[in-house]
């Protein structure tokens, strides 16, 4: 068991301990190719997901991964919450813990609301995405992804390819490899790459040069919605020259996979060929995502009285 009550990033973990949540993943994928998906682990613990910001996979892999842990679920959705009604954060959160609250899930566009949270209420806090800042269990699954298909990941190459500079996938996940012992490339027109270098990591604009050394190609997603003004001349230059392809494919490293957190943009960051292709792992992401999510839940929620959670 890893001491911490808390996920905020990946720094909340050393590499052994990321290896101890993997290694649980693999007991917790295998509960999920049971006829009866279910184990009591955290019977009687009580999970909320805070999400003040849309979610598919993050929230509904949170979900299923406590309801499958036995845990009772609140899902809180800002939108449809007293939020509308002006009621602040903290309100928000200490209305959630009088209620018995064991752990908030949390995404917020603000980058350091987890942070915020931890100081202001008791409950383990799990950052389920905050703005541009982190984003650690997509982190963890896409390592848990890499790892069942690749072993050791270490000495590897993965490209995280695309608007870095907006991208709490690419901040969280690059350290992440980083912690594995991986090689990493960021690969983005200068516009979209961060202002500061990152320790570790190589910066830069020729995706085309870059692709022969990849066993690992990780598109991001544009994300407009974060973005006030053009970082990109137009989508038709930027796809020319850094959406993943077919012909790009081919330049690729023999065996080379595509990963992408999803939502996709297919004919922007990916083109649908390559979407759609056996070396493009995206629902296999998803399903780790389940698993992953489910031994960071016992990690922090189960106790050492809770041995390895599965029955
Ligand atoms: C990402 C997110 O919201 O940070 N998606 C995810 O969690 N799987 C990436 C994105 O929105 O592009």
């Amino acid at each position: 068991m890893v001491e911490r009550r808390h996920l905020l990033d990946v720094d909340d973990l050393d590499r052994e301990g990321i290896e101890r949540i993997l290694d649980m993943a693999r007991s917790f994928a295998e509960v999920q190719r049971r006829p009866i998906k279910k184990v009591p682990s955290l019977r009687g613990k009580t999970v909320a997901n805070l999400f003040y910001e849309p979610s598919t996979r993050t929230r509904l892999s949170f979900e299923l991964a406590a309801k499958r842990l036995s845990a009772d679920v609140l899902n809180f959705t800002a939108s449809a919450s007293s939020v509308q009604k002006g009621e602040s954060l903290k309100d928000t959160a200490l209305t959630l813990e009088a209620m018995g609250v064991d752990a908030v899930v949390v995404r917020h566009p603000v980058a350091g609301t987890p942070w915020l949270l931890r100081k202001w209420i008791n409950a383990t806090i799990l950052n389920a995405g905050d703005g541009m800042h982190a984003h650690p269990t997509q982190a963890l699954l896409d390592l848990f992804t890499m790892r069942e298909r690749m072993g050791n990941l270490e000495g590897k190459t993965i490209a995280f390819v695309g608007d870095i500079l907006h991208s709490r996938v690419a901040r969280s996940g690059m350290k992440a490899c980083r912690f594995m012992g991986m090689e990493v490339l960021a690969v983005a027109p200068p516009t979209l790459l961060p202002p500061v270098a990152m320790e570790g990591v190589e910066f830069t604009c020729d995706f085309d040069a870059a692709l022969p050394r990849c066993d690992v190609i990780y598109m991001l997603r544009m994300q407009k919605e974060r973005q006030q003004e053009g970082r990109v001349p137009s989508i038709e230059e930027y796809v020319r020259f850094y959406q993943i392809d077919a012909g790009r494919m081919g330049r690729a490293r023999p065996g080379a996979m595509v990963m992408h957190p999803g939502p996709m943009n297919r004919g922007v960051e990916i083109s649908s060929e390559v979407a759609d292709a056996p070396y493009a792992v995206m629902t296999a992401q998803v399903a780790s995502g389940v698993a992953v999510r489910m031994a960071a839940l016992f990690t922090l929620l189960g106790g050492a009285e809770g041995g390895d959670g599965i029955a």
